[in-house]
């Protein structure tokens, strides 16, 4: 099922996005993340480690670093960097049609 978020410059290169679970049907809320190659990647928002929300965290080329204890996740593929956090995030796909940012979920 795919989720229509907004168009393409709600989210800016560098920035991220809260899709919360209530509105997109997903199990979980989903962090978007406008990296700075330009594409738009998805993670699970909650940190792995902690409560904390990774679309709080800090984008840099294409990974995320958490708010909290600075864990950082690459956003391409989930995989978690750097400790504390030991668990990868789960990924989603984010396609662009028409110029508007789809969530698949
Ligand atoms: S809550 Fe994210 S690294 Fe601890």
């Amino acid at each position: 099922m795919s989720f229509r978020v907004g168009p393409v410059d709600l989210i800016p290169e560098g920035e991220s996005l809260l899709v919360e679970a209530k509105d997109s049907g997903a199990s979980e809320d989903i962090a978007i993340f406008h990296a700075e190659d330009g594409n738009f990647y998805a993670l699970q928002d909650e940190c792995t480690h902690e409560v904390a929300s990774l679309s709080d965290g800090w984008i840099e080329d294409c990974t995320v670093e958490c708010p909290l204890h600075s864990s950082s996740f690459d956003l391409k593929t989930g995989k978690v960097l750097c400790m504390p956090a030991t668990v990868d995030a789960r990924t989603y796909k984010v396609n662009v049609v028409d110029g508007f940012l789809e969530l698949e979920v």
